[in-house]
């Protein structure tokens, strides 16, 4: 039997701090509320110009591949996951497989949000298990800066947000002491639209403010227009509240899930490393699953939400902090736009 380990890890946070004091320079908030309401204190910036989701992306995963103990011609295949891509396309996989000089192997980008290094993580796992690849390199990472409205209008987005990357390389063992026990995805697309950001997209919505005629000029309104731009309608948009009171539901379902599936129960857990959307949610979460508070690890102060880099980051800094040994059972679980969300329970 195959199992999949994590055999390196790395993160990458650029080194531009921006306090909640410093968004007050250009909307109508406070450190008061942006601590009370989400627990971020700070979060970083990527450099404007000289770093993208790529670059950071490539920056963690030298450091899990090193970790590793592998060069990157050792990687079988390459699974990126982010929702601030530095084109439409094509995806970061491929320009991360050329920054680093890889191999020509496959590789995969995976758009769902917040719950997408959870998912990279499971189909990651499902390759190794079947025994078509060994070494399979699978990076979150986001540069939310470069598209945040940040006007008062966008303040309820805009101030949770920061830039980051994460990166593991899973590698095949026979060990089955160790590894993913199990993955658990899943998705309910009814609620696409509450969390979302509409365009530049293929949908109809904009067409007819924007279009009346298919002549050239029209066509190309359709996908980036002056409407869209003098409306912010390039910003995500987001319903805090509903997201929230859904994300205390799935969060603790999709971790007991992941418990009962392999026989055990929460007091079992060493560590939950939940996806870092809001400090109050990792509370409720930690709560409804009776944890302690050395059962939880957030970051979220420091990092606010880095969406598919937050759980590699979250996790790369609680082993770095010692706070992960051998043998130790770790959950991860992440929920956010989609809505997916998804867990993934391993004996470190
Ligand atoms: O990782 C992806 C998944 N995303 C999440 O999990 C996010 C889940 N939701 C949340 O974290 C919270 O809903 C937020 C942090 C986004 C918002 O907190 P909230 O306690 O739900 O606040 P709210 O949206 O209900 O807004 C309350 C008030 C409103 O003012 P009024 O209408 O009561 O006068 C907002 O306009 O707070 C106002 N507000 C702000 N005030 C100062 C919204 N954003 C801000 C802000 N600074 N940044």
């Amino acid at each position: 039997m195959i199992r999949s380990i994590i055999a390196g890890i790395g993160k990458y946070v650029p080194s531009t701090v921006v306090t909640n004091n410093d968004l007050t320079n250009f909307m109508d908030t406070t450190d008061e509320w942006i601590q009370e309401r989400t627990g971020i204190k700070e979060r970083r910036y990527a450099h404007r110009t000289e770093e993208t989701t790529t670059t950071m992306g490539v920056e963690a995963a030298k450091v899990a591949i090193e970790r590793a103990g592998l060069t990157p011609q050792d990687i079988d295949f390459i699974i990126f996951a982010t929702l601030s891509p530095d084109y439409y396309f094509p995806g970061c996989g491929v320009l991360l497989q050329r920054a680093m000089q890889m191999k020509q192997v496959g590789a995969l980008d995976i758009r769902n949000q917040c719950s997408g290094f959870v998912y990279a993580v499971s189909v990651a796992d499902q390759f190794i298990k079947s025994g078509m690849y060994k070494n399979i390199l699978v990076v979150g990472a986001e540069k939310h800066s470069f598209g945040l409205d940040f006007s008062t209008r966008g303040r309820n987005v805009s101030v949770i947000f920061g830039d980051g990357a994460g990166a593991v390389v899973l590698q095949a063992t026979e060990d089955t002491n160790r590894g993913i026990l199990s993955t658990h995805l899943h998705s309910d697309g009814m609620d696409a639209e509450i969390l979302a950001m509409f365009n530049p997209g293929t949908h109809a919505n904009h067409w007819k403010a924007d279009a009346a005629t298919f002549n050239n000029a029209e066509m190309g309104d359709m996908f980036m227009s002056h409407t869209m731009i003098d409306e912010a309608q390039n910003f995500p948009n987001m319903d805090g509240p509903a997201v929230f009171k859904t994300a205390v539901v799935k969060f603790p379902e999709v971790i007991l899930e992941a418990l009962t599936a392999n026989g055990y129960q929460s007091s079992d857990l060493q560590l939950l490393i939940p996806h870092q959307a809001n400090l109050r949610i990792a509370q409720f979460v930690q709560q409804k699953l009776k944890l302690n508070d050395e059962q939880v690890f957030n970051n979220i102060q420091k990092y606010g939400n880095t969406t598919a880099a937050s759980v590699p980051i979250a996790l790369c800094e609680a082993w770095e902090a010692g706070k992960i040994k051998e043998g130790d059972l770790v959950c991860l679980a992440a929920f956010g736009s989609g809505f997916t969300w998804a867990s993934a329970l391993l004996k470190w």
